[in-house]
């Protein structure tokens, strides 16, 4: 059977439902996106590709990322759903040129802004991506830590921001609840009492960014508290660096770059699987 991109909205809704998270993985070249395709097809399970617009620039540009995923998902005769999504859109502009390219959904982080200009730029976003078929997910308080050269301090998103931000048509959230991107210095700290009103309160799927560096208890406790996505990204590059590091140390006369990019495959396959098996409670 062919397979086309899909939105993240039933693959949340029912992982909601289902208590269980969808991983959003991201992608920095072919070989990753490669790797993670054929990792979550052999487990058989959904998969977010999350793309930032440093990545997506880093690879030539959307419409690149977009039929680089779409021919692979074809080429590799990948046969589960996958969702290609702009990670941290901090524009409209951005937000509707992934849209343009075939991405099927988008972030827009207007976390920066107060509330209500929060909600009208992701209300101009809701309105364009819909009319296309394609999810949206925003962004509450600030997450922490540093991604892509963009740094932030915490702070914790409100149960009323959630539910006056949910209210523009968003499909999920990502309230920050004490998450960071990259690594954490010394143990995360998760508000899970008030991850919890807030899923009871709203009746969207919750995303929990800065998946890497939290203990498996705190991400089985998350997904108790109705978190349906979790994003990993820092702890791909490290397993994928470290064994390239190794690789390289090891076969000084290796030059083939085919040869040393994929070095790392069999360690960030380990990381996706392992992922997997804590994301679905395998
Ligand atoms: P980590 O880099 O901490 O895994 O976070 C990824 C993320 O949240 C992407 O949006």
């Amino acid at each position: 059977m062919k397979r086309m991109l899909v939105n993240s909205i039933n693959m949340l809704q029912d992982a909601k439902k289902g208590k269980y998270a969808v991983p959003h993985f991201n992608i920095n070249n072919l070989e990753w996106t490669k790797y993670i395709l054929e990792e979550c097809n052999s487990h058989n399970i959904p998969v977010i590709l999350g793309v930032s617009e440093g990545a997506c620039k880093y690879m030539g540009g959307y419409n690149v990322v977009a039929n680089m995923v779409k021919a692979l998902i074809k080429d590799l005769n990948i046969q589960i759903d996958v969702c290609l999504h702009l990670d941290h859109g901090s524009t409209f502009s951005s937000c509707q040129q992934a849209i343009d390219a075939g991405f099927t959904s988008v972030m827009i982080d207007a976390s920066k802004y107060d509330i209500e200009e929060n909600k009208r730029i992701t209300q101009e976003v809701v309105d364009c991506a819909h009319k296309f078929g394609v999810s949206v997910e925003a962004e509450v308080g600030h997450i922490g830590g540093n991604e892509d050269g963009v740094s932030n301090e915490i702070y914790h998103a409100t149960v009323e921001d959630c539910v006056s931000l949910s209210q523009v048509g968003i499909d999920s959230i990502a309230p920050a609840l004490g998450s960071v991107h990259g690594l954490y210095k010394g143990e995360p700290n998760l508000n899970f009492e008030r991850m919890k009103i807030i899923n009871d309160t709203l009746n969207i799927p919750l995303v929990l960014h800065g998946g890497t560096g939290i203990p498996d208890d705190d991400i089985k406790r998350a997904i108790a508290c109705g978190i349906s996505k979790i994003n990993i990204n820092t702890e791909l590059q490290i397993a994928w660096h470290d064994a390239v590091l190794e690789f390289v140390m090891n076969n000084k006369e290796i030059y083939d770059p085919r040869k040393v990019i994929s070095s790392g495959q069999a360690a960030m396959k380990k990381v996706i699987s392992d992922k997997i098996k804590l994301f679905f409670n395998r």
